[in-house]
């Protein structure tokens, strides 16, 4: 049976989507070409290097290794000063009701994420206090798809990746949760995150029953 659940951050609890892109599409503008909402899609569960790698590929950018590292850091300085304005009111519908039944029930709950700023994001909307566990872009030395960061995670809950569900958006972010052995929970389309175990649209179509169903089979 399931007995610890572990969330990623971007596109699960909070929708930090809109400001990577804002912050990816002024970079790519002062450089002379346009990013898309659709190409942004792509950058969701990748890190931030990965990103840059792909954005420079879209422009048709040969940079070199002074100007990507000076890039990264003009990204995140612009997705920064997003996050900085940031407050409980962007947490996604519905997870403080999974959180807090969660934490109700005494289940262990851990942070999966490939983002730098996770701790600091979780600060502004309020809900560090919830997870036992944080596991994020400083952790890892491999990106999803590969376990490593949900792998971490179920380490530092002390329990067996077997017994643990995860929740992501990301194509990549459901892969690696099926790599680790792990309950997959697509948060999303589901005809984007069809090798999900589960799916829901947002966390307002999944019932408390349902987790209740996951934490009480025979496994
Ligand atoms: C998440 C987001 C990605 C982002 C990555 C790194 O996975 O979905 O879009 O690139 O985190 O975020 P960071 O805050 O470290 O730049
Ligand atoms: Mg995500």
């Amino acid at each position: 049976s399931t007995s610890a659940f572990i969330f990623d951050l971007d596109g699960v609890i909070v929708d930090t989507a809109k400001y990577h892109y804002l912050a990816w599409k002024k970079l790519a503008n002062e450089l002379g070409f346009e990013f898309t909402k659709e190409q942004n899609e792509l950058f969701k569960g990748v890190s931030r290097k990965r990103c840059l790698e792909i954005l420079l590929d879209i422009g048709g950018i040969t940079a070199s290794q002074e100007d990507f590292d000076r890039w990264m850091v003009e990204k995140n300085e612009d997705y920064l000063e997003y996050i900085e304005k940031m407050d409980a009111s962007e947490i996604l519908p519905d997870v403080p009701k999974v959180l807090n039944f969660l934490k109700q029930k005494n289940i262990p709950i851990a942070l999966g994420s490939a983002s730098k700023n996770a701790r600091p994001i979780l600060e502004k909307v309020n809900l560090l206090s919830y997870f036992d566990a944080i596991v994020d872009g400083n952790d890892v030395t491999k990106a999803k798809p590969d376990p490593e960061v949900f792998l971490i995670a179920a380490r530092k809950l002390n329990v067996a990746p077997e017994k643990c569900l995860v929740f992501e958006d990301a194509v990549a972010g459901i892969q690696a949760a099926n790599n680790a052995n792990m309950i997959s929970v697509g948060i999303g389309d589901a005809l984007v995150l069809s090798e999900a175990d589960h799916n829901f649209n947002d966390f307002t179509e999944m019932s408390l029953d349902f987790l209740e169903g996951l934490m009480s089979t025979q496994a």
